[in-house]
């Protein structure tokens, strides 16, 4: 019988970012609250005698090395080397290169599938170190839920209560390097960074709009000074309803928090118009991964 493990991985927004400094790694010290939502990849995990093999519906995806679910396949298999190999098919739901830890999710699906699929054994420890090798974001992904992320991405701390928000993702044509955005971040531009002490404060008060003030990006003093369009949809997204707008991590992804589900469906309608792609979704709650996308051409 083919052993085999469908496994989703659901991507992330930064409801704040805010960064410390620059280390001595050349890494940056983080302080983010990361978020996962209902936007999600499936990736199909097949035990194979021997060999790494990674498919896709999205040509645009790089074979090999380069992607991380083959850099995460290759890692957790190095450590367990008397086991096969596997073939991965990544039904790609979530943009490339748009601040939403598209790469990252999937390198933690695979390095829990594989971990299911083998009987590995593997704690959670042990796959997270393994994650922060492979990506910053991958431990996050790992764990999951709301985390206060801190250090490179990897020191965590899980929130709660797991409050259910509701947003709409508005991602621009275009994509960014990660990479070149936190090389050109310049900490003396930073005028207005997250105020993370109230927003937790209201996250344990479920209190929408005291988070919703205390949302910020520092990294939006780069990717918005490089391309109008981020502010732009801020904008837009402010005057159709949403309480706050804000980049998910090095962008260029622009998601709007909205009150209620009635308010981010209203927005979706509005956004109808727009020659972005666009996201209705909901915080990920491990249940039911349900979103909406459209993308449309502007006519005139
Ligand atoms: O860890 P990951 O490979 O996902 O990071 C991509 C790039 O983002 C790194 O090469 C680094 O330039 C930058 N980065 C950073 N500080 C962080 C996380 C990422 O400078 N905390």
């Amino acid at each position: 019988m083919t052993q085999q493990l469908v496994v989703e991985a659901p991507a992330k927004v930064n409801l704040t970012l805010d960064i410390k400094g620059k280390r001595e790694d050349g890494y940056h010290e983080l302080e983010t609250v990361m978020h996962q939502i209902s936007l999600v990849d499936r990736l199909t995990i097949t035990a194979m005698p021997g060999g790494i093999e990674v498919s896709s519906n999205c040509p645009e995806l790089p074979a090999g090395e380069l992607n991380l679910a083959y850099k995460a396949a290759q890692t957790i298999l190095e450590e367990c080397p008397d086991r096969g190999g596997v073939s991965i098919h990544i039904d790609k739901n979530i943009p490339l290169g748009a601040g939403l830890a598209g790469g990252s999710t999937d390198a933690a699906a695979v390095l829990k599938g594989i971990n299911a699929l083998y009987n590995l054994n593997l704690s959670p420890p042990q796959l997270m170190a393994m994650g922060a090798r492979i990506g910053s974001d991958v431990p996050f992904c790992l764990q999951g839920g709301t985390a206060l992320a801190r250090g490179r991405g990897e020191i965590l701390e899980p929130l709660s209560p797991n409050l259910q928000l509701h947003f709409l993702l508005v991602k621009p044509r275009f994509s960014v390097s990660t990479a070149e955005v936190y090389r050109r971040f310049d900490m003396a531009k930073v005028s207005n960074p997250p105020d993370t002490k109230a927003f937790l404060e209201g996250w344990h008060h479920c209190d929408i709009i005291g988070i919703s003030r205390a949302m910020e990006n520092v990294l939006e003093t780069v990717t918005a000074a490089l391309y109008q369009e981020i502010d732009q949809i801020k904008t837009r997204l402010i005057r159709w309803g949403a309480l706050k707008a804000l980049m998910s991590g090095s962008g260029p992804t622009v998601f709007g928090l909205f009150k209620d589900k009635a308010s981010a469906e209203q927005a979706w309608y509005e956004f109808q118009i727009c020659e972005e792609e666009i996201f209705l979704v909901t915080s990920y709650d491990g249940r039911k991964s349900t979103w909406k996308r459209n993308v449309c051409n502007r006519s005139t």
